[in-house]
């Protein structure tokens, strides 16, 4: 909250008297840096010693499955004229390269509970082509775990490797460990090398298997049953590479029946063994989570943030149980707007190589909420050590490839933003802002809340080397322009390097091959650099700003 005199503070909380909506006394919102403030301007203040976190580029990471058209045709095309001597998508490559995606989750998703991992390694003409039964589609096995890896080298992005744990034995994933991580000299390793990869992977990051709570998951499981098997896997893993940092399954996503409960009861098994926990979710515009109401939709990235709470709630409250000294960190593997193609057709492979699947088309206002999701992640980056888009390309996806380049979707921009501007330490920001009523009735247990909503919502990270700050700020106010005042302390901005938003008369306008620039970034006029500085938000509107700053 701004720092105020006792008599500022009077005025502040006469005119107070005035506001419409208000945030009630020990909202929640509060624990995430937003108070109420007066109708009109919102305010923060901007102090260096007040952060939240270092930035770990991975909180910005994405996700690739074999799934439809994501890796073939979407990473991977040969004979393409746009693919280079490996097969890759080379505009692919240079989108994804461009930004630096800091990491990406392969192989899937639902995908990895029936994969075996030999199946798409060693000469790719002795490969087999298999049912693959996630999606119902053919899967050549022509792209695998170390064509993944020389795309990662390609693009400069980090593995984060998924292992089978529904069809898949606790054996086999613990030799996909020693398949990419040991040196020489035993079954594994040899076998890669002989595969043609000398030098070991060593791939950091591993998830220990993929949504194993969903009855759509090859091999569900209980979560006890789920938590001791992830537990012997993981003593295993280690004992190959010490290096390793092991995520848990946690539950699929807030409506899970057993939300919450699974957590726990997974990590009662195996919380000594594991690193971090996975959150997914994924959100829509529709009549059950938020009766199609654009300000209801524009809020639910505080359902993540509320999502990443109680989580974070549920491993502090195991590690009391256990006593332990580790606390784990978050991996928000899978988040997404995702509720256009999610049926019928657009789920179901019909047996095909690279079938049409879940290419969803994004709008304006799909792209806003992108932004505020970038917003939720970094200032929870305390806790949320890894996060990914899901998906990449073609899948859920911010790029979509057709067979002579590719197209940038709305919300390519919010979240490429963060990826190219946020850097250094994220602030701990105080913000009053004015909000608006959510309500509960009619909606889907996990979104129904009465509450009020702020209508900015804004994050800023500061790189004390660089002398850069970033501020990324979404006004949900769909219908007037938000000033948005902010005062520094102990930071003196400058100079403006850069300032654009995002926003459009039209919230459902949406990009195609024929039509690429219908949503696209305009260049904002920023306020001049100063200690007090004031932006004026359009409505409906996503920006960003860097500024050049002293400290
Ligand atoms: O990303 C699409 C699918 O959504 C993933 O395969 C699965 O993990 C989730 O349910």
């Amino acid at each position: 909250m701004v720092t105020m005199t006792p008599s500022s503070r009077r005025r502040f909380l006469a005119k107070l008297g005035g506001a419409g909506a208000m945030l009630a006394t020990g909202s929640w919102l509060d624990a995430i840096g937003y108070a109420q403030g007066v109708r009109g301007a919102a305010r923060a203040l901007i102090q260096q010693p007040r952060v939240r976190a270092d930035v770990d580029r991975r909180v910005l990471g994405a996700f690739l499955e074999h799934l439809g058209r994501a890796v073939y045709t979407g990473v991977y095309q040969p004979g393409s004229p746009l693919a280079d001597s490996s097969g890759f998508r080379s505009d692919v490559v240079r989108e994804v390269k461009e930004v630096g995606v800091p990491i990406v989750r392969y192989p899937g998703g639902n995908f990895v509970s029936g994969y075996n991992w030999l199946d798409g390694v060693g000469p790719k003409q002795q490969r087999p082509t298999v049912l693959e039964r996630a999606w119902n589609s053919i899967e050549t096995n022509q792209f695998g775990t170390n064509e993944f890896i020389d795309w990662c080298r390609t693009v400069g992005t980090e593995p984060l490797l998924g292992m089978n744990f529904g069809t898949g034995s606790a054996e086999m994933a613990v030799a996909y460990v020693e398949y990419c991580n040991y040196d020489r000299g035993t079954k594994w390793s040899d076998l890669r090398r002989s595969h043609g990869f000398e030098k070991p992977h060593n791939v950091r990051y591993w998830c220990l298997g993929n949504e194993m709570d969903g009855p759509w998951q090859i091999g569900q499981m209980q979560a006890r049953e789920y938590g001791r098997k992830a537990r012997d896997a993981a003593r295993q893993m280690r004992v190959i590479d010490g290096n390793v940092q092991l995520i848990a399954c946690g539950s699929s996503g807030t409506n899970m029946p057993q939300y919450l409960i699974w957590d726990r009861e997974v990590l009662e098994e195996c919380y000594d063994q594991v690193d971090g926990i996975s959150l997914h979710a994924y959100y829509g515009n529709t009549p059950a989570l938020t009766r199609n109401s654009t300000a209801r939709y524009l809020a639910m990235n505080l359902d993540m943030d509320r999502q990443i709470r109680e989580i974070a709630a549920v491993c502090d409250y195991v590690q009391g149980l256990r006593r332990s000294s580790k606390r784990l960190w978050l991996s928000f593997d899978e988040w997404n707007v995702w509720y256009r193609a999610r049926s019928g057709d657009a789920v179901d492979g019909r047996r095909q190589v690279a079938p049409k699947l879940l290419e969803e088309v994004y709008n304006l206002e799909d792209a806003l909420l992108v932004g505020g999701f970038v917003n939720t992640l970094l200032r929870n980056a305390d806790r949320v050590r890894i996060g990914c888009i899901a998906q990449l390309v073609n899948v859920i996806a911010p790029l979509v490839t057709n067979d002579t380049g590719v197209l940038r979707q709305s919300t390519w921009f919010p979240y490429t933003w963060a990826l190219r501007y946020a850097r250094g330490r994220v602030l701990d920001l105080r913000v009053d802002s004015e909000t608006y009523p959510i309500t509960a009735a009619g909606l889907q247990a996990d979104f129904a809340r009465n509450d009020q909503v702020p209508f900015v919502d804004v994050v800023a990270t500061l790189d004390v080397q660089a002398g850069q700050t970033c501020l990324l700020m979404l006004n949900r106010d769909l219908d007037g322009e938000r000033e948005l005042v902010l005062e520094w302390r102990d930071i003196t901005p400058t100079r403006v390097l850069a300032c654009e938003t995002l926003t459009g008369p039209d919230l459902k306008a949406f990009n195609t091959f024929e039509e690429p620039r219908r949503v696209v970034p305009q260049r904002l006029e920023p306020p001049a650099a100063g200690t007090r500085m004031t932006f004026k938000l359009p409505a409906r509107s996503y920006t960003v700003a860097q500024l050049a700053t002293t400290t």
